[in-house]
């Protein structure tokens, strides 16, 4: 059951840093969601309608993007993008094994495998200089992941799709105005799919995902596919999915949407503020490649004795996270496609060093700086 206030609360709730803080967040914009959602109550429109509409205007503007379609969680939009693509089974598709496991969810759901490239490790995304000798006759699609906000270096990976004539779909949940080479992530493959689950850079009140993309085909036949299968009610024409985003959800999110620019600057200064008060400590620090602005959905640190740092920061009430402590290939549910550890050691490295810290727009200077003074008493024990 998730907790939206995640983190141990100290008995001096000064010094207690939480995880996450979404009440922080909710708390000055209280007023205009309570409105919002009011007028959703009030036309009644609780699957999709005129608020969803208007959100996917203006998240497909604010992604310089043609099309978006709001779905029910980011889950659904990958597996939409599979649909569309065609992928069904026999098929493979190439992506990374460290990332949250909906990624290759969506590629199983349609009966296809996903065959794991390692990762970069200075990015934690799919390594362009090993995708290619991971393709075959029977690959149909590139998926990889902009982890923590950071995108992958899309340039190469195009150029390799461009090749073997491959669509790339981005997996951007966790990377909602991210830039690559200063252009806002989203548009540079075939199609992207974002996540709105409550803690990530834009989320909603529950559940929510959408799909961005240019094509006009693929955004109809997203919005069939996510409705039943049907453009007219009660006429299906293929097999569907009831994969509608709310109305309160689109109304929520309509709200958010106006601020994500200036939370987006807000993590970022909260980024660089670690960085300056960590540096000089034995951890190894995230950093932004030259091609990236990261939206800075979660703040990564490394270390060998990663497990003893968090006990010490929870032990100090601060709130910290793994992201994530098993690589999908490791996962059980993949035991079928008979990966070992070692398979994909720079994933398998990252999952066993990471910790994130707390990171949010609301996070204030004096709980970075406590944050950072818990971590350097560990390191000066
Ligand atoms: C990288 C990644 N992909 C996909 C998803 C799935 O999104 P949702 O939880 O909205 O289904 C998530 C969400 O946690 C994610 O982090």
């Amino acid at each position: 059951m998730p907790v939206w206030r995640k983190g141990p609360i100290k008995m001096n709730s000064n010094q207690s840093v939480p995880y996450l803080d979404l009440l922080a967040q909710m708390k000055p914009l209280r007023k205009e969601i309570d409105s919002a959602i009011a007028k959703t109550l009030d036309n009644c429109s609780f699957c999709l309608g005129p608020d969803v509409a208007q959100f996917e205007k203006d998240f497909a503007r604010f992604c310089e993007a043609e099309h978006c379609v709001g779905l029910n969680t980011g889950t659904s939009a990958l597996h939409i993008a599979m649909l569309l693509l065609g992928v069904g089974p026999g098929d493979e598709v190439v992506t990374t094994p460290f990332t949250f496991v909906a990624t290759s969810w969506a590629i199983s759901y349609v009966g296809a495998k996903p065959v794991f490239v390692d990762i970069d490790d200075a990015t934690f995304n799919l390594n362009p200089s090993l995708v290619e000798r991971a393709i075959t006759p029977r690959t149909k699609a590139v998926l990889p992941v902009h982890l923590y906000g950071h995108p992958c270096d899309l340039e190469p990976l195009l150029a390799i799709c461009r090749k073997h004539n491959l669509p790339l779909i981005e997996d951007a949940a966790q990377a909602h105005a991210a830039k690559y080479r200063g252009k806002t992530i989203g548009t540079f493959g075939a199609m992207s799919c974002f996540s709105f689950y409550p803690g990530k850079n834009l989320g909603a009140y529950g559940e929510g995902g959408a799909l961005v993309t240019n094509s006009a085909a693929h955004a109809a036949r997203a919005r069939a596919l996510r409705d039943h299968g049907s453009t007219q009610r009660y006429y299906h024409d293929e097999v569907g999915f009831n994969y509608r985003l709310e109305g309160i959800q689109g109304a929520v999110l309509g709200v958010k949407l106006k601020h994500l620019a200036k939370w987006t600057s807000e993590r970022r200064r909260v980024a660089h503020r670690y960085h300056e008060l960590l540096a000089g400590t034995p951890l190894q620090l995230p950093r932004e490649a030259d091609f990236a602005e990261s939206a800075w959905h979660l703040y990564a640190v490394r270390h060998p004795r990663r497990d003893d740092l968090k006990k010490h920061l929870e032990a100090n009430g601060i709130g910290c996270g793994l992201h994530y402590p098993l690589p999908v290939h490791l996962q059980k549910a993949y035991a079928q496609l008979g990966h070992k550890a070692g398979d994909f050691p720079v994933a398998e490295k990252a999952a066993r060093e990471c910790l994130s810290l707390p990171i949010y727009p609301e996070l204030a200077d004096e709980q970075i700086q406590r944050v950072a003074t818990v971590i350097k008493q560990f390191f000066n024990k």
